[in-house]
């Protein structure tokens, strides 16, 4: 994996299209600003905000993204806000027009190279709906900013396996794979990148992480939020292109994937797409489909709306370590709690020295800013007789350092800063996990409600062997 001192970057132009939507709002911005206020922002560079709707003046855009910034961030640090500030611009562009951006870009570039443009690159931060995304990387062809450019594109990508072939195909038409940086944030997660440092760095693990000692696998992410505001991007959207399809999907692929042999890009991504490569075609039947009570009543959603607010499913993976071990994710919006929580549940210990069946150990990792691990184990019972009690293991890895994890934005910001492209997602990756769950989308689960700050339908909980970790 990546380190990340700071050294010298080359002066940057970041183009931001979406600059004015949420994920800017709360992520973008303040990941920018978290770089600024670390030193770690290549000493001349400068922002333009892009997207088809002028906030106003290049004044009024600041005003917005400080405002944001006083949002999101505690303890804002005013010169270092100003400092990002006097950087930061807009332009209007759209897909059939980016003259004025293009030109914005050119004349930023020339301030930043003095005269000599061919040393500044560009980071060009694609934040927007799937529908355009293909007419956007065109446009970006026609004028000429691919060139020395990082293109990062937001998922999801595309809304099935035949559109996200589109726009791969449009971004092979102008740049190559090298430049192109799929963002995944929960890859960028410091507790994702753990289950690596857990399971390879640890005798103690890694013997037992296959089929001969795990039972059954959850990836579970249930959230406690709703929509919050987001109800038009939910009804083109749904649970199982927003979560599954990327995110659970990638900690699968993390939890599954054989010793990369190295944290460089291609071997950690190699690793990654043979898990894929693997990963059965979700069956229909073992997939559950919740929509929340009250979902309909959001204005920007559908009376009759049959969008999915909750997936349950089972998965497995054809290979030698993990034949015939299920995997079972699960996430959703208003749901009880808001964790990311993996369990590898043991096959029951063999032994009956004790007397009876001892049970399943699991082996939980809260993927947390401040990550757990707890184990759960058997031990004696204090006293005069032979019996057992159950125990368990924890290990805060939040207290073990004071070094504040970067967040996922962040890091991944600094990643394509320094075009590393490790804890990005490859092409091939995305058309796998597109082949795995177009099955699902050709032959929908009917929807089923669930009331708001429950666990999901009947049908979800009944899903796997032996119940769900959390909730039950
Ligand atoms: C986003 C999804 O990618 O991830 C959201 O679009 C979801 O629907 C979010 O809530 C969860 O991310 P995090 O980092 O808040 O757990």
């Amino acid at each position: 994996m990546p380190t990340h001192d700071v050294d010298d970057l080359a002066p940057h132009v970041l183009v931001l299209f979406g600059a004015t939507g949420d994920l800017a709002r709360r992520k973008l911005f303040p990941g920018l600003y978290a770089l600024a206020a670390a030193g770690r922002l290549p000493e001349r560079y400068a922002v333009i905000g892009s997207g088809r709707h002028s906030p106003g003046s290049d004044e009024e855009f600041r005003d917005q993204v400080r405002e944001a910034l006083a949002e999101s961030v505690d303890d804002l640090d005013e010169q270092v806000v100003d400092g990002l500030l006097e950087r930061v611009s807009f332009r209007t562009s759209d897909a059939d027009d980016g003259a004025d951006l293009a030109a914005a870009v050119r004349e930023a570039e020339e301030e930043l190279g003095d005269g000599a443009t061919d040393d500044v690159r560009r980071l060009v931060y694609l934040s927007l709906p799937p529908a355009i995304m293909g007419d956007m990387v065109a446009m970006l062809g026609r004028e000429d900013l691919v060139e020395r450019a990082r293109l990062v594109v937001e998922k999801p990508f595309g809304l099935d396996l035949a559109s996200s072939r589109e726009l791969d195909a449009a971004l092979k038409d102008v740049v190559e794979e090298d430049q192109v940086f799929r963002i995944d944030h929960f890859i960028g997660k410091e507790a994702v990148q753990n289950i690596l440092a857990l399971r390879f760095a640890n005798r103690l693990f890694e013997p037992a992480w296959d089929r001969r000692s795990v039972a059954s696998v959850q990836i579970d992410v249930p959230e406690d939020l709703g929509l919050e505001g987001r109800g038009g991007f939910y009804e083109s959207t749904g649970c199982l292109r927003d979560m599954i399809s990327t995110h659970l999907c990638q900690l699968l692929g993390f939890v599954a994937l054989e010793d990369p042999g190295s944290l460089d890009a291609p071997s950690l991504r190699d690793a990654k797409a043979a898990v894929f490569a693997d990963l059965r075609p979700f069956d229909p039947a073992r997939v559950v489909f919740g929509q929340f009570e009250g979902y309909r009543d959001d204005e920007d959603v559908a009376d009759d709306s049959e969008v999915e607010t909750f997936v349950a499913l089972e998965a497995y993976v054809d290979n030698e370590r993990w034949r015939d071990v299920p995997f079972y994710l699960r996430t959703g919006k208003a749901m009880p709690e808001g964790r990311r929580t993996i369990t590898l549940r043991f096959r029951p210990s063999e032994n009956r020295l004790f007397g009876g069946d001892p049970g399943p150990n699991e082996l939980v990792l809260e993927l947390t800013d401040d990550p757990v691990v707890t184990v759960d184990i058997r031990a004696k019972r204090p006293g005069p007789d032979p019996v057992l009690t159950d125990a368990t293991l924890r290990l805060d890895l939040g207290e073990q350092t004071d070094q504040e994890p970067l967040e996922a934005y962040e890091r991944l910001l600094l990643d394509v800063l320094r075009g590393d492209q490790t804890l990005f997602t490859r092409g091939d990756e995305v058309d796998r996990l597109w082949q795995v769950c177009q099955p699902v989308l050709d032959d929908r689960p009917e929807v089923q409600p669930y009331p708001q700050g429950s666990w999901g339908p009947q049908a979800a909980l009944d899903l796997p062997r032996g119940g769900w970790r959390l909730g039950d």
